[in-house]
């Protein structure tokens, strides 16, 4: 199988590292993305996008000559899709968008031969495995002669070149014989299990690993401002009831975001809106956290400038969708700041993973001295718990929405 040649659509946070595993893997890999800038950084030998250890697979990919990049799709016999999935925000559901991922394949259409594999990756509604196959037929394809399978992408960012190869994967083609052609190759680079199933069940597999995530996720932020009305340090109630052999709650914070997560769960409520009502709960109320987070902030700093006749500046500590991390995608910390800079509230804050964001001004933690500030935790980065945070209390009002203090 390692004469084949891998064309990877996609050349982001997923396709880059698949496409520079399977170079190091012996595979003679195409990449192909539309940004230029992707392209033009990979053919130098570096990388666009901030993941540990994938500098070094594509170093060495791109200097054996495995891997190069174009901006046009090129002809392969492995055709691997990994653009992104986003939602239309507009709707009042929102509705999944896989414009991306039927471009891809439109683009790809004119290059496929008899035993070809067209693989999808990308995160998607049930149902978008079919469509890539109509997507073919409409544009001349003998569908019959290729094989067309579904196989989601599980990484964590940050373990991405770990995971990618010991993670179990799930393959679900459009027909068996789809499902078996596409699970040996995943077989030939991944030593975790490759789990052969059909292109709907795969689909919904990784809708549902996501939904329970924040299904789970919104149980406990639920809890957390009950507790807070009722005096009680959610934080310590999580722990203790966490002591029962059978309960493992999660933790509870500013919202949930990231673009899975806070996405995917709306993948199946935009296909049966009827029956997934705990599902939409579920993301209502993680989204209500938010709001929840900056009503609790808005009013400790309005009673500040009663008491004080001074307008307070609100710091907020962590701007990331979660700890230790740059990515700001669907950040509920995030728009936690920008909605009170919005409603004229002075806010600043402190977020060890960036150096510059263009509408927020940052500062660091040892700038933070014990000032009248209203400091809000929205991140439990680990600078904020290696932090002895008990040093900038002073006359600063703390607000702890992720547990920091509780580590204290
Ligand atoms: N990042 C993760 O941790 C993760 C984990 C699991 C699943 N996923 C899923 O994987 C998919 C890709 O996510 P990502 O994080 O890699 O996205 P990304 O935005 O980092 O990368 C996608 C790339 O696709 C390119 N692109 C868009 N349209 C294209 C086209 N028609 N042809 C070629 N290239 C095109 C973009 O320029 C971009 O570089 C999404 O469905 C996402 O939900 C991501």
């Amino acid at each position: 199988m390692k004469n084949l040649t891998i064309s990877v659509i996609g050349l982001g946070y997923i396709g880059l590292p698949t496409a520079a595993l399977l170079a190091s893997n012996g595979y003679s890999v195409i990449g192909m993305d539309v940004s230029e800038h992707a392209v033009s950084t990979i053919n130098q030998g570096k990388i666009h996008i901030v993941e540990p250890d994938l500098g070094a697979f594509v170093r060495s990919a791109v200097s054996a000559g495995r891997l190069k990049a174009f901006t046009k799709p090129q002809r392969g016999d492995v055709y691997m899709i990994c653009v992104p999935t986003p939602f239309h925000e507009s709707k009042e559901i929102p509705q999944p968008n896989i414009d991306y991922v039927l471009n891809a394949t439109k683009s790809i259409a004119a290059l496929l031969k008899p035993a070809d594999l067209i693989i999808l990756e990308s995160t998607s509604p049930v149902g978008t495995t079919e469509k890539i196959q109509d997507v073919l037929r409409n544009e001349g394809v003998d569908v019959d002669k290729v094989f067309i399978a579904y196989c989601p992408e599980r990484v964590l960012p940050g373990k991405i070149m770990t995971e990618i190869v010991e993670n179990d994967r799930i393959v679900g083609g459009i027909t068996p014989e789809a499902t078996k052609a596409v699970a040996a190759f995943y077989r030939t680079f991944v030593r975790g299990s490759v789990l052969e199933v059909d292109a709907k069940t795969a689909e919904m597999c990784k809708l549902t690993e996501n939904s329970f995530r924040d299904v789970n996720i919104a149980f406990a932020n639920e809890l957390s401002i009950i507790c807070e009305n009722e005096g009680i340090n959610v934080w310590e109630l999580i722990q203790l009831a966490n002591r029962h052999p059978r309960v493992n709650i999660l933790h509870p914070g500013a919202g949930v975001g990231g673009h899975c997560i806070a996405v995917d769960p709306w993948f199946i409520i935009a296909r049966d809106q009827a029956n997934s009502q705990l599902i939409r709960t579920a993301r209502e109320v993680n989204d209500h956290k938010t709001d929840w987070v900056i009503e609790k902030i808005k009013s400790a700093a309005d009673d500040f400038l009663t008491q004080s006749g001074a307008k307070p500046k609100i710091v907020c500590l962590g701007l990331a969708f979660k700890a230790n991390i740059d990515d700001l995608r669907e950040s509920p910390a995030l728009s936690v700041a920008k909605n009170l800079i919005s409603q004229g509230y002075d806010v600043e804050a402190i977020e060890p993973n960036l150096d510059y964001h263009p509408e927020i001004t940052l500062i660091s933690l040892e700038q933070l001295k014990k000032q009248d500030h209203i400091v809000a935790i929205l991140v439990n980065h680990r600078e904020f718990i290696e932090h002895d945070l008990a040093k900038i209390r002073g006359s600063n009002i703390l607000l702890d929405f992720c547990g920091a203090l509780a580590k204290h």
